[in-house]
């Protein structure tokens, strides 16, 4: 008998429009894989999600992804977890074992490899917009880096000092966050403002440093506001991020190399 497929999935809501499905969907079919990578819609409580993990494992899936809002769920519901998913606050990826749950991040290493395909020297400043979840992930992958100093700035000032106390980072005030770019040799938007539905990032590119890069999470509108006043830069946009983050759990869970690549990226672009 042949061996049934391999199952994996994301976790999130909603989760309806999430890209993963088809990143690893492609990936798949490419190596061969007999698998299925499929949407997991449960609502925002933290018991749903306990249950429906529970009943993922029963079902024997090999692990899933977790995006909003469950990532912080989903790190205090593992047995046990990467360091790096503890720095982090959250977890993206859990892997189901035998009589344990392991959660792991691999936004951080996701968002380090999109900004290593950009540049083999990403330089020593980073400025930071925003200070919620997904700002955790980018500082330390920044960290990672090797960048020697981060500055951060968020709208509600209390959360960027909350941040500088726990990482050893500087912040500037919202307001002039358009002064600190002359010395950023990356800036990361890990606001939501540019989205699609919400105000657009206000700030000031002019005089930014003209190998610079800039990075923006957000994936709908691929290219922002953001990145069309930064199109003479080397840009990172939200969908490299995401391919780059999805890599690690298709590894762990299909045993493949997935590969980013202009085809993927290509595929994902009809489906946004
Ligand atoms: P995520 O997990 O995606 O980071 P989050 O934790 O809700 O989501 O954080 C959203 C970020 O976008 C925050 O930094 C938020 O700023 P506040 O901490 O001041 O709320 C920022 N943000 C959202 N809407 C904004 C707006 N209109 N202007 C400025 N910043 C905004």
């Amino acid at each position: 008998m042949s061996n049934p497929p391999i199952l994996a999935g994301v976790v999130g809501w909603p989760v309806t429009y999430s890209l993963s499905p088809v990143i690893h969907s492609t990936w798949a079919h490419r190596a061969g894989i007999n698998g299925y990578y499929v949407p997991v819609a449960v609502p925002p409580s933290e018991d749903e999600f306990r249950q429906i993990i529970n009943g993922l494992r029963r079902v024997r899936f090999a692990g899933v992804n977790v995006t909003k809002p469950h990532k912080e769920n989903a790190l205090r519901l593992a047995d046990e977890a990467s360091e790096i998913a503890k720095k982090a606050g959250a977890a993206n990826m859990l892997t189901f074992q035998k009589d344990h749950i392991y959660a792991d991040n691999s936004d951080v290493v996701g968002f380090a490899n999109a900004v290593k395909e950009q540049s083999t020297n990403p330089g020593i400043h980073g400025l930071v917009l925003g200070a919620g979840g997904a700002a955790r992930g980018i500082i330390l992958a920044l960290q990672s880096l090797g960048l020697k100093k981060i500055t951060i700035t968020n709208r509600t000032r209390e959360k960027a000092e909350a941040l500088a106390d726990e990482f050893s980072l500087d912040v500037v005030d919202w307001d002039r966050r358009s002064n600190n770019l002359d010395t950023a040799d990356i800036l990361v938007n890990t606001t939501s403002l540019g989205m699609t539905g919400q105000p657009s990032l206000e700030i000031d590119l002019n005089t930014l440093k003209p190998k610079s890069i800039v990075a923006d999470i957000v994936y709908s509108p691929l290219e922002t506001p953001l990145l069309k006043a930064a199109s003479s830069q080397h840009t990172i946009d939200g969908l490299s991020m995401l391919m780059h983050q999805a890599v690690p759990g298709f590894k762990q869970w299909f045993g493949g190399t997935g590969i980013v690549d202009a085809a993927l990226k290509q595929t994902l672009l009809t489906e946004i």
